[in-house]
């Protein structure tokens, strides 16, 4: 089913699993909060990655590096020269603007002005793609058509990077009236700075990281030293980063500060298009794993303009938002070029010896870079659904168990008879081993809808049948179906269903 954005960011915020960051005092932008429920989602797709990825492993260690390290870190890894987007800023508005994301659509309007040309409108508009900035543009020259007539062609569309800098005069910005007010497209660095220590002075200055990936280069020859690991292997992390983004949008995809999951394999150079080819596949599995089954998750091969100097072979996992298309995760050959560099900037041996090779050479790397907060949106857009049960509507979050944020709800169905004692004795019992909620107010069906909102597999009732023959009502949130299951077993029944035993047959 299509998702639409605003309904799916509605429903985020009433039912806590994201906010506007300090949202009392009106917000920042590319800021965000997880509530309640978001933290618990967030929190098992970076579980479950780590699982899956480090802990399930034998050829994998995990390492937390700090977010502030010696600013040389940044210098070698190219992000001090090179972390930059091209921007344009509007004179009159103040708004700021990617270059490479604006687009200019040039109408031509039969009207005549004093020297008898056509009228010309040059109007830009925002957006990842020229069919992505069209609507802007084309509400502004459908107002336009009022006044000079219908258009007589389709808009010529033109990248502001590529318009000549005299036509940049004629450009009406994407939140101005006025012509001319954008400015040349800058280089802008991407990693905020700030200052280590008391005094705010240039050889003072720090970054906050803005991917986790250097600290595992940096640490390189740390963890060969000390974990007896032997190549192939891996190290991985998780931990936030930071990018100034020019534009943060689509609610949490593009933020300012995110988390990144990120894995640095290295390997003996000849075994490093093989291992490219694994990880490309593991990864793009790992998300059907979880449930991101449908044709709107995506691999797509980097072609050759696209890959960096040092890469051989980049692949992007992307998925089909409801925004448009964008990437979810890169996973890249990148030769030796982190390690190389590290030594170069360094003056530190980062190759690695094989022992019974008795070789020394530096290791290739494939790396796997995701994004946390952008698997928890996918994650959130595929569970999303409406559908009719028993002639109501309703919405669901249909999310795989292993992520939900709270695996089953425990209801009495009402509050007497022993009911509400029972129930929250199966509660918790239950909550020895999984996050679970118990709810006794209003009306059952109610209580169902809310936990279908929340993605909660399973909901457990305890009713009149309870107290004659010690069994409870299991429902399931996707087919609505019920079964009955002794009360003794319930926590039994619950982890087996959670592991992927199917419901009863007849339920
Ligand atoms: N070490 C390689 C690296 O950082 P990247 O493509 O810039 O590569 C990797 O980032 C992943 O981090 C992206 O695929 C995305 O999931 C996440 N990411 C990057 N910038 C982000 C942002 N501004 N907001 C949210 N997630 C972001």
């Amino acid at each position: 089913m299509e998702v639409e954005m605003d309904k799916l960011v509605s429903l985020c915020k009433r039912r806590g699993f994201v906010f506007p960051s300090s949202e009392v005092y009106g917000g920042i932008n590319g800021f965000w909060d997880y509530g309640p429920l978001g933290v618990e989602l967030k929190r098992n797709i970076k579980e479950a990655w780590w699982r899956d990825n480090v802990q399930m492993r034998d050829d994998m260690v995990g390492l937390d590096c700090s977010i502030i390290m010696n600013p040389k870190v940044w210098e070698a890894s190219g992000h001090v020269g090179g972390f930059s987007d091209p921007m344009v800023d509007c004179r009159a508005s103040k708004e700021r603007y990617r270059a490479d994301q604006l687009y200019v659509f040039v109408y031509i309007f039969p009207a005549v002005n004093h020297k008898g040309e056509p009228t010309e409108a040059w109007l830009a508009g925002l957006g990842a793609s020229p069919e992505d900035a069209a609507e802007a543009p084309e509400k502004r020259a459908a107002k336009l058509a009022k006044k000079f007539g219908k258009p007589t062609d389709p808009p010529t569309v033109i990248p502001y990077m590529q318009i000549d800098v005299a036509d940049r005069e004629k450009v009406i910005g994407p939140s101005t009236e006025d012509r001319g007010t954008l400015t040349e497209p800058r280089s802008f660095n991407l990693m905020f700075k700030t200052f280590v220590g008391a005094l705010e002075h240039e050889s003072n200055v720090a970054y906050l990281r803005p991917e986790t990936a250097q600290g595992i280069f940096a640490n390189f020859k740390n963890v060969v030293d000390t974990a007896r690991v032997k190549l192939p292997f891996g190290i991985a992390q998780i931990g936030k980063s930071f990018r100034n983004e020019i534009n943060p949008r689509n609610f949490t995809f593009r933020s300012r500060e995110f988390e990144q999951m990120e894995i640095e394999f290295f390997c003996r150079p000849e075994e490093a298009p093989e291992w490219y080819a694994y990880w490309r596949k593991a990864r793009f599995e790992w998300y059907t794993s979880l449930g991101l089954k449908s044709e709107k998750l995506r691999l797509r091969d980097h072609d050759a303009e696209e890959l960096a100097f040092y890469s051989t072979a980049t692949a992007d996992i992307e998925y089909a938002f409801p925004f448009g298309v964008s990437e979810l995760e890169g996973v890249a050959h990148r030769g030796d070029y982190d390690l190389t560099q590290h030594m170069k900037f360094s003056g530190k041996d980062l190759s690695y010896f094989d022992e019974e090779r008795k070789e020394r050479f530096t290791p290739h790397v494939v790396e796997p870079s995701a994004g946390a907060d952008r698997a928890t949106l996918a994650f959130l857009c595929e569970a999303y659904t409406e559908d009719e049960v028993g002639g109501e509507s309703r919405t669901v979050l249909k999310f795989h168990p292993r992520i939900a944020p709270v695996k089953a709800a425990v209801f009495p169905l009402v509050k007497r008879d022993g009911m509400p004692e029972k129930a929250e004795a199966i509660y918790r019992e239950l909550k020895k081993h999984n996050n679970v909620y118990y709810d006794e107010k209003g009306a059952i069906g109610r209580r169902y809808r809310r936990q279908d909102e929340a993605g909660t597999p399973f909901c457990i009732t305890v009713d009149s049948q309870t107290t004659t023959d010690d069994t409870v009502t299991f429902r399931d949130r996707d087919s609505c179906r019920q079964w009955r299951v002794p009360a003794a077993g319930a926590a039994q029944a619950l982890r087996d269903l959670l592991e992927g035993r199917s419901i009863p047959e007849g339920a």
